[in-house]
């Protein structure tokens, strides 16, 4: 019997979403924060970018707050502790400027905005974001990260069920959405939405399924006429905040629609990452062309479309693959300095510590039996840091 498609995947979909709740409200309820763990004076001293003798010299001689001691009588610090060492660094240091790494005089360091951006799934953006975002964040910057895809992959690393918590709203579509014209209801500004985490510097734009509603109410507004034009939404959401972060990290959906080119245009940072894979080649070539003339559309006609840095990111690289060894250094002949010089390794780490909604930095490695394999992707996201971190800085003029 022929049936309306609509009808037959609107039943479906009811069922799975009403099931998919009900699974999730049992086995996840009551919702548990997540908290952070306590770092090493190792770990301590890399955030604040001292060496390991400095901090132990300072406690002894009383110039930075004492801390816990944990188990075999060393210290710990908690982020918050890190932090807190930092600024009274800041105050006394001979170099002050060495632990003040974020912007300095707020009407002329800019607040950077850096996004990761392929419309290939699963090519590392979220994982790559997520883990800027916190190092940036324990190196001190002041950090917000925006969820802008539907999928929410992101917010899930902060402790959220997205399905279920912003269900109805809180999420990033109620800063970029249109008025509507029934209700008059119109967007919110962003600091209604915005979250804490437990890491004391990061704080979190959700995103959730509503966001995929920008893309279907574009078009309608286009033609209205609204204002703000779709690809301005971003950047004159983010001007509410603009004393409030150092950084505004976006992680965007897998496609080149209406909110990722929002987020192009509001970002003067961006990052494309690629795994070298033939296949994945292919699909940067065709996102590269689609991104261009799109890019070139909004340049000519609004004028907008400029960045700072355009970096291609090696991301989930398997260096044990020879042949994503042959495409890196093939990607690294072509493209040279637009190449980021670190690469974000794959590591099962990465994947492992992903299932929890965890990352490599969240884990506490003592209680881990690979310990080694942690250490290696950790050190592989701290050079990716690095580079990134330099970025901003020079773009602050420092450096
Ligand atoms: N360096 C890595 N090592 C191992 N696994 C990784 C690494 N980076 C990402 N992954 C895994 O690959 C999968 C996809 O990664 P991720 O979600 O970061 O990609 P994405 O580009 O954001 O995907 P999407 O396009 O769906 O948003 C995840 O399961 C993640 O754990
Ligand atoms: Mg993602």
């Amino acid at each position: 019997m022929t049936q309306a498609l609509h009808e037959h995947l609107m039943g479906f979909a009811k069922d799975l979403t009403a099931a998919l709740r009900a699974l999730s409200e049992r086995s996840f309820a009551p919702h548990e924060a997540k908290t952070l763990r306590s770092f090493s004076a190792g770990e301590a001293s890399y955030y604040l970018g001292v060496a390991d003798g400095y901090l132990r010299k300072a406690h002894h001689e009383g110039r930075i707050p004492e801390v816990g001691i944990g188990p075999g009588g060393r210290r710990k610090y908690t982020a918050a502790q890190i932090h807190e060492i930092r600024s009274v660094l800041a105050a006394t240091a001979k170099n002050p400027d060495q632990f003040r790494p974020g912007r300095h005089d707020l009407a002329k360091d800019e607040m950077q905005v850096l996004a990761f951006v392929n419309f290939k799934g699963g090519s590392g953006k979220t994982s790559t974001a997520i883990h800027a975002a916190q190092e940036l964040s324990l190196r001190g910057l002041r950090v917000l990260a925006i969820d802008c895809d539907p999928q929410a992959s992101l917010t899930t690393f902060f402790g959220y069920q997205p399905e279920i918590d912003f269900f109805d709203g809180g999420s990033f579509y109620d800063v970029i959405r249109y008025r509507d014209r029934d209700s008059g209801e119109g967007p919110k500004p962003i600091t209604d939405v915005i979250r804490k985490s437990c890491f004391p510097n990061l704080d979190l734009v959700p995103g959730g399924i509503q966001v995929a509603e920008f893309e279907h109410e574009t078009p309608a507004a286009l033609s209205r006429g609204e204002l703000p034009v779709f690809f301005d939404k971003i950047r004159a959401a983010l001007q509410v905040v603009k004393d409030d972060y150092d950084v505004v990290v976006l992680d965007c959906p897998p496609q080149l629609g209406y909110i990722t080119m929002s987020a192009i245009c509001a970002a003067r940072n961006i990052v494309m990452t690629i795994i070298p894979e033939r296949v994945d080649l292919a699909s940067a070539a065709q996102f590269l062309n689609m991104a261009a003339s799109l890019t070139e559309v909004l340049h000519e006609n609004a004028g907008v479309g400029l960045f700072d840095n355009f970096r291609f990111l090696l991301s989930r690289f398997d260096t044990n693959v020879a042949t994503q060894v042959d495409f890196a250094s093939f990607i690294r002949d072509l493209f040279g300095d637009a190449v980021m010089k670190a690469a974000f390794l794959k590591s099962s780490a990465i994947s492992e510590a992903g299932v929890s909604q965890q990352t490599v930095l969240e884990v506490d490695l003592s209680e881990m039996r690979n310990r080694k394999t942690y250490e290696r992707a950790i050190q592989s996201v701290h050079e990716v840091a690095e580079e990134l971190h330099e970025m901003l800085q020079a773009n602050w003029g420092r450096r």
